[in-house]
């Protein structure tokens, strides 16, 4: 029997700051055991200084590459001495793959945005994306591929303008609910389980809005999904999208088809929730 994990090993993981919430290793290590891959998935907290120093030393200890997370999605992007098409489109990186002469950048939270809605079953004409980082830009861009029109606020609004021509100014956020059928939330408040960008009256003014769909995922319900169901309101975590991006992820780092249904049982055994009914819509083939 081959010891595991042994010199053919190969690295791979996610980069972010600060990333101890992170599932990623706890689902992607089980998937990869389960296709046989002889390959470890490690979480590592960077700063954004030692960023580069961290891409570059990885690559020359022959890592195959990583998932980007918080805040590193634009220096990614910097970094990358080619990129995909779907990444240069949305100017985020979250993946970086380590390949012989140069880098790849690809964004596979595009992927992820675009399944995740689709799993919310909402006929969305049009949408408020809060937020204007790399989650932001994914987002304007899945949504956009989709055909609903995207309207964004930003905290930092010259962020917002820069990502769109439709925005609303951030402390206008409350009252312009009602105006869209599916809201975004693609800023990272909630990620600590305290604070959300809106609250339940926001969701409960008579309106189009039908869904929500908020990156940010934890353990339990993020305070934005609790507020947008005890509204009425069909609503999601990030942990769909996490995982959607995680299988195109997979492709990309590791050459190879991944088994998306085991990526998304672990994801939910490890964040603590019960197991999905076996009729969920999806998962679909990639690519
Ligand atoms: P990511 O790659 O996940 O998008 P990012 O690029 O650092 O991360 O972007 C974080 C987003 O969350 C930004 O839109 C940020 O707003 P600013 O552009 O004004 O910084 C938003 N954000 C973070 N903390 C926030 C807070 N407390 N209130 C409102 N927006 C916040």
């Amino acid at each position: 029997m081959q010891a595991f994990p042994n010199a053919e090993t190969r690295l791979l993981g996610v980069v972010g700051h600060p990333i101890s919430h992170s599932l990623s290793p706890a689902f992607w290590n089980p998937a990869l055991r389960q296709a046989n891959e002889n390959a470890v998935f490690l979480a590592f907290d960077v700063e954004p200084a030692s960023f580069t120093d961290f891409i570059n030393g990885m690559r020359t200890a022959g890592a195959c590459g990583f998932n980007v997370t918080v805040p590193h999605k634009l220096a990614a992007f910097e970094l990358a001495t080619e990129r995909t098409f779907v990444a240069d489109q949305t100017g985020a990186v979250n993946v970086l793959v380590f390949r012989e002469g140069g880098v790849l950048g690809s964004n596979t939270d595009v992927h992820g945005v675009k399944e995740a809605v689709g799993e919310l079953e909402v006929e969305a004409t049009n949408a408020l994306v809060l937020g204007a980082g790399g989650a932001g830009r994914a987002a304007v861009h899945a949504l956009t591929e989709l055909g609903i029109e995207v309207t964004v606020t930003n905290r930092t609004a010259n962020k917002a303008r820069e990502l769109s021509e439709r925005t609303v100014d951030w402390d206008a956020r409350h009252d312009a609910t009602v105006d869209f059928d599916l809201l975004v939330n693609a800023t990272s408040v909630g990620l600590d389980g305290r604070g959300s960008v809106l609250d339940q009256a926001a969701f409960e003014k008579a309106g189009k809005l039908q869904a929500v769909l908020d990156v940010v995922y934890r353990p339990d319900e993020t305070p934005l999904v609790h507020a947008a169901r005890a509204a009425g309101l069909k609503a999601a975590d990030g942990l769909a999208m996490l995982v959607h991006q995680a299988g195109a992820a997979y492709e990309l780092l590791l050459n190879a088809k991944p088994q998306l249904e085991r990526l998304r049982e672990y994801a939910w055994q490890y964040a603590g929730r019960p197991p999905e009914p076996k009729d969920y819509r999806g998962p679909k083939p990639l690519i």
